[in-house]
């Protein structure tokens, strides 16, 4: 998934280059840096880590950095970790994009920038084809901006820049849709767009119709579940769109295989800040144009939108009617590579069906069993025999086992036992159903 990035970086991230112009320089990898003869007492602006000579174009494998951001005056060997973090960039990209830092990050200088967004400057197409057979060059960049995975030439007719067609350059690119009719988790979870169809089968094959879609066979895309019936298609290309400043000669609308809208950047936001849980998720999508309330702006140019990753985000059910939790997780999971906080969000959907890998997470039951489901059932353990379950998900952590069995009352039916041994063993053990074992 990452991979794409640089090329989507490539479109999208021009306007972002606020520093002085004379840093949206290349460096050349691995090149050593620059002199760093500076008098200590005369820094006052930030400096430029990368080398660069103005003089020299970027080839192939330099790299081509298009944002950075700077150290404080406190700068050690966290430093790398913290920078990484705050842009959700895998830390070995980072200092891939630094070739001068050590992989212990002890040689960060403070108040310094450093490369947080590029790319390795990939192979321009020089002779209009593209594609793996042909270097893995790239039309990106040309004057035929799509990799048409069926002639494996550059263009920029509808039909090239097509998901499901476009093999990379201003398109989502085969990392998302898939160009050869395989998807799924077995191939990269790309989905299926285009001349493939809407939905990828749980052998890894795109289609369309019952055989794809239908809720037994169904893996991703338009699928007919239940629980999502409601839902319409919708038109989204997030990674195609927004601030791009190479326009494309026809615009295609591509049928996304989402089953409702990717959340889209609104906001004009460079940071944001949430209070406990929110922290995190405000950051992240702020700073990428996204800050609904509660997070609080920082007013400025919002990042570049990575492409989407294809998960969607859920806030945990504890969470789920807290204001912001939701739209905040489906954004950060829907774009952020590598961010998607497990204490707040899940990439689960709850349903009334159970699906694979999903456990009971909310139910109910009558009479003195009501009490008893509700808090089993929320963890997973829902016997039919006495409860409902209501809603599946992602198995929420159980508390503590506190070694106190329980078992049905005196003079309540034996039916309890079961309910009861396990509530009471996790400190739950109401008294007039249950009561601890001796
Ligand atoms: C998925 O589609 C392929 C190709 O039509 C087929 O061979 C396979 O059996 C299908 N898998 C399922 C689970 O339906
Ligand atoms: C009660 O629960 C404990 C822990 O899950 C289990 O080991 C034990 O066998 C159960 N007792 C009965 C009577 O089901």
């Amino acid at each position: 998934m990452f991979v794409l990035v640089p090329f989507a970086f490539s479109l999208l991230s021009w306007s972002f280059c606020v520093v002085a112009s004379n840093d949206c320089q290349p460096s050349t990898w691995p090149n050593p840096p620059e002199a760093r003869g500076i008098d200590a007492a005369t820094i006052v602006a930030p400096r430029m880590i990368a080398a660069r000579q103005e003089s020299e174009a970027i080839q192939p494998g330099d790299i081509n950095c298009r944002f950075w951001d700077r150290t404080y005056d406190d700068a050690n060997y966290y430093s790398c970790t913290k920078l990484a973090n705050k842009w959700a960039i895998p830390l070995a990209w980072f200092f891939k994009m630094n070739p001068t830092l050590l992989p212990d990050c002890s040689n960060i200088e403070p108040n310094t920038l450093y490369c947080v967004t590029g790319f390795i400057e990939p192979l321009r197409s020089p002779d209009g084809f593209c594609g793996p057979q042909h270097n893995n060059a790239v039309c990106a960049g040309t004057d035929a901006q799509c990799c048409n995975s069926e002639t494996w030439t550059c263009g920029n007719s509808e039909e090239d820049c097509a998901d499901g067609t476009c093999y990379e350059g201003l398109c989502a690119g085969d990392k998302v849709y898939s160009t050869d009719g395989t998807c799924g988790s077995e191939h990269g979870n790309r989905l299926c767009a285009g001349k493939w169809g809407d939905c990828c089968n749980r052998s890894g094959q795109c289609g369309t119709g019952a055989d794809f879609c239908g809720e037994s066979v169904c893996q991703s895309g338009n699928c007919d579940w239940p629980w999502l019936r409601r839902t319409t298609t919708v038109t989204s290309s997030a990674s195609s769109t927004s601030s791009s400043t190479v326009s494309r000669s026809s615009t295609s609308t591509s049928t996304s295989t989402s089953t409702r809208p990717l959340p889209m950047p609104s906001s004009s936001c460079s940071d944001g800040t949430g209070a406990g849980g929110l922290a995190g998720l405000c950051s992240w999508a702020c700073s990428h144009g996204f800050c609904p309330d509660p997070c609080t702006c920082t007013p400025g140019t919002p990042a570049a939108l990575p492409p989407p990753t294809g998960d969607r985000g859920y806030a945990l059910l504890d969470l789920r009617d807290e204001p912001g939790f939701s739209d905040l997780c489906d954004f950060v999971c829907s774009y952020a590579a590598d961010y998607c906080p497990e204490q707040v969000c899940t990439k689960t959907p709850y349903s009334t069906v159970q699906q694979p890998g999903t456990v009971c997470v909310q139910g109910e039951g009558e009479g003195g069993y009501a009490g008893l489901c509700s808090y089993a059932c929320h963890y997973g353990y829902c016997p039919s025999s006495s409860c409902t379950c209501t809603l599946y998900g992602a198995a929420i952590q159980e508390p503590p086992i506190l070694g106190t069995p329980g078992e049905a009352a005196p003079g309540v039916d034996d039916s309890y036992d079961d309910l009861c041994n396990y509530t009471c063993n996790h400190g739950y053990c109401p008294t007039e159903v249950c009561a601890y074992s001796t």
